[in-house]
């Protein structure tokens, strides 16, 4: 059963890789890392299965296209060996919109031969596979999810916004996490097989998601709910209670454990071999930049936002409201974000933040 802290972060159910189209652009980004990643492993000459994972999958949508190339990929160069990938997110995760993605007609997967599909609900923060069988582990825009949160961050909702001990928590727990994450799949993972990441991150100029120059989205879901509570709509502790369990990692913290060769992650094995920061522009942004109508942007844009942050907001409401009520007021608030768009959309936009990374086991 999924923990509190766990429930409250599945991001997306039905229909995610519809509203988040910009997700799939940091995928197929990714695939030549994911080529190189293969081609650079001995794959004719490993021995059994290639097994590979795609954890934090969500309903594997986006990361089909990319998945089907990398799994035709495998086959061509190891005619011989079967294909085993675990699709993997936590245990409250719609694992049906899976089936459906995998088994549509349009999927590329049923096509390659010797391929076995499978799920798992053991998040990546538990071991998925026996060790020392994991070929290939693959990951994108989900390991900024926490372990749970260390506190609640009495004045905003997200940790680029927290100060004093509140973020001196978030840091601390983010860099348990990393290591977390990191010692599990060095168990995981044959010698010479390899980790591809593309992770939500702060960049080298200080930018993160929806925070690119323009409006910093995380600054206005703090702000609005905040109205929400002058407004008598919302209480003080429900705003508190709204703190997503997110961490941003620098690309020096993504660096540190792999590179420190005192930390158990470099004594376990596991090597960076590449890191680079790059940003994924809006594609309801640039959908505006080219019709101009702030009345369509509003409502097409705000949903990509809603499909990973509603759980944990409306999560926040205390049951005593009753799901009824608590619908409306989530319902509002997103129906007040449309119309701060729509009043003025200059400067809004979720462009993505990344940090894409190829990691080996020695
Ligand atoms: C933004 S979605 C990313 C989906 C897909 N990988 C993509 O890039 O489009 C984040 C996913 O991470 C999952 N997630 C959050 N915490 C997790 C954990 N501890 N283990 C596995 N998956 C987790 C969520 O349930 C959600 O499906």
């Amino acid at each position: 059963m999924a923990g509190r802290a766990e429930a409250d972060n599945v991001a997306m159910r039905g229909g995610y890789s519809l509203a988040t189209i910009g997700a799939k652009h940091v995928i197929d980004g990714a695939s030549e890392l994911v080529m190189d990643a293969l081609d650079a492993m001995e794959l004719a000459k490993g021995k059994g299965a290639f097994l590979i994972t795609d954890m934090g999958t969500a309903d594997a949508g986006t990361s089909l296209d990319m998945m089907g190339t990398a799994m035709a990929r495998v086959r061509k160069a190891a005619p011989g060996r079967g294909i085993f990938l675990i699709y993997t997110d936590q245990a409250g995760n719609d694992y049906n919109a899976i089936v459906a993605n995998v088994l549509a007609e349009s999927s590329p997967l049923p096509k390659i031969d010797e391929l076995y599909v499978s799920m798992s609900p053991i998040g990546f923060y538990r071991q998925i596979v026996p060790a020392g069988e994991l070929d290939f582990g693959f990951s994108a825009t989900a390991m900024h999810w926490m372990n749970g949160k260390p506190c609640n961050i009495p004045d905003h909702v997200h940790m680029t916004g927290a100060t004093g001990k509140a973020r001196e928590m978030f840091t601390e727990q983010g860099r348990r996490d990393w290591e977390t994450i990191l010692l599990h799949r060095a168990r995981e993972l044959k010698p010479g097989g390899r980790l591809v990441f593309c992770n939500f991150g702060i960049d080298e100029e200080g930018r993160y998601l929806g925070n690119t120059g323009g409006i910093s989205m995380f600054d206005t879901f703090a702000a609005l709910w905040q109205r929400f509570v002058d407004e008598g709509t919302i209480t003080a502790a429900e705003f508190e209670e709204m703190t997503l369990p997110q961490y941003y990692n620098t690309v020096d913290e993504f660096r540190a454990p792999l590179e420190d060769t005192s930390s158990p992650v470099h004594k376990a094995g596991l090597r960076l071999e590449h890191i680079e920061t790059r940003v994924v522009k809006c594609p309801f942004r640039e959908d505006f930049l080219k019709h101009g109508d702030a009345a369509k942007f509003a409502p097409a844009y705000v949903p990509t936002l809603r499909s990973w942050t509603e759980s944990t907001f409306r999560g926040a409401l205390v049951p005593g409201r009753g799901a009824e009520a608590a619908q409306a007021i989530t319902d509002a608030y997103y129906q007040a974000y449309v119309d701060i768009v729509c009043e003025s959309p200059e400067g809004h936009a979720m462009d993505y933040v990344h940090s894409y990374m190829t990691i080996s086991k020695q």
